[in-house]
């Protein structure tokens, strides 16, 4: 059920989809103290082995060190080259391709190259920047400044459900992606949120939007969510379904055909069905340019068998695929809102399915303009229509 008995309409103006002004008050105001999913920790589960990724234009390493998993600043302090220039790998020592200045888990030098060369040396000034670095399951998250909320705090009432989800025993990372959207960070966020679109966008892959009988909206004070059962009434759908149960059953878990999707402000999303997990993050770039960034977890075995793991792990790479499919498929579209929100003279208009954006865009009203509550905020629509939150899982009552 939807809780909204009206259209709404939208927070935002067209000018916050590609000003550039805008872009560096959001930067400020909404992502200097979010945190920001860069890998799993499996990955790098020995020492020396390491990943890198661009955050928010920061380029960062996670390096295992001696079991210790640390983040810095992927920038020598020497003449800052890039300590390591490949998303995954290992290396014996963190160590400077150009000049070869080499870096402990403190981010201080450890070996300089003929260091007489730089008499009264401070190691304190001269080294690598470190970031709070924090794991919920088997995924990584980082932040970008040391103030904020913690992870768990951040995750809120989600934390506990997502930590089962994004790892051992029940889930075990099977593909991740990172896909370049043509569009502002908030495009293909709102285009995350709303079921309307998918008969025009995912007539192949989703099929048929559930629509309000097979919806339920949660919300929260800094997310919200969208809970379904999964009885679609396309044939591919029953038939996936069909072998979804069976494999489950195979594998010793209980199938409950529940699908849930959830949106932790301001651009992580969770989808979880019995059988897998998708983490997709949202980060901005420039004004008109975000990247898609993936983690999809496959289902692991109840019982054990190497048949049963074999199983497990090509249905996890089979419904990876499907999900990455899924983002694909909205590609094409965003570019055409981008250029609209360019032409367009007035917002548009939300329809009640489409109340989560609605939210969103509150969330974001608010943090841009120092609104601390909704109550506070110049927002009588969701005043009016303020939905039931959602306090954890077992509450939800989603059956
Ligand atoms: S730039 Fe890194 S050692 Fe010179
Ligand atoms: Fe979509």
């Amino acid at each position: 059920m939807y809780h909204s008995e009206t259209s709404l309409k939208p927070r935002l103006q067209p000018k916050d989809y590609h000003s550039a002004e805008v872009f560096a008050d959001e930067r400020r105001a909404i992502f200097a103290e979010s945190w920001h999913p860069i890998g799993v920790a499996s990955a790098i589960r020995n020492s020396g082995d390491y990943l890198s990724a661009d955050v928010m234009g920061v380029p960062i390493l996670v390096r295992n060190f001696d079991g210790e998993l640390i983040a810095l600043r992927n920038v020598c302090a020497h003449r800052q080259c890039s300590l390591v220039s490949k998303a995954a790998g290992k290396s014996e020592k963190l160590k400077c391709p150009y000049h070869g200045w080499e870096y402990g888990a403190d981010g201080r030098t450890r070996k300089i190259p003929a260091a007489t060369n730089f008499p009264q040396f401070d190691r304190d000034e001269y080294r690598l920047d470190r970031f709070p670095l924090e794991q919920c399951g088997d995924m990584l998250f980082v932040k970008l400044s040391a103030e904020g909320p913690t992870l768990q705090e951040w995750l809120g009432e989600y934390y506990d459900s997502f930590r089962g989800w994004f790892s051992e025993p029940d889930f075990r990372i099977a593909a991740s992606r990172r896909i370049s959207y043509p569009a502002n960070w908030k495009i293909p966020v709102e285009a995350s949120l709303e079921s309307y679109h998918i008969p025009e966008v995912h007539p192949m892959t989703f099929g048929e939007d559930p629509g309000e009988p097979g919806s339920d909206h949660f919300f929260t004070d800094h997310g919200s969510s969208f809970h379904a059962t999964l009885a679609a009434p396309r044939f591919i759908d029953r038939a996936l379904r069909v072998w979804e149960r069976l494999l489950l059953g195979f594998l010793g878990i209980e199938s409950q055909g529940h699908y849930r999707h959830y949106h932790v402000y301001p651009n992580l999303f969770v989808s979880y069905t019995d059988s897998l997990s998708l983490v997709h993050f949202v980060m901005p770039v420039s004004p008109t340019e975000s990247v898609g960034c993936a983690w999809h977890f496959g289902r692991a075995p109840a019982k054990r068998g190497w048949i049963r793991k074999k199983i497990a792990g090509a249905w996890g790479k089979f419904t990876g695929g499907l999900s990455f499919q899924v983002l694909n498929e909205d590609l094409h579209i965003y570019p055409k809102i981008q250029s609209g929100t360019v032409a367009a003279t007035k917002p548009g208009l939300f329809g009640r399915c489409e109340e989560r954006l609605y939210s969103f865009q509150d969330f974001v009203y608010r943090k841009m303009n120092n609104v601390d509550s909704v109550t506070e905020s110049a927002a009588p629509e969701l005043q009016d229509q303020q939905p039931a939150s959602c306090p954890s899982d077992s509450e939800c009552g989603d059956d």
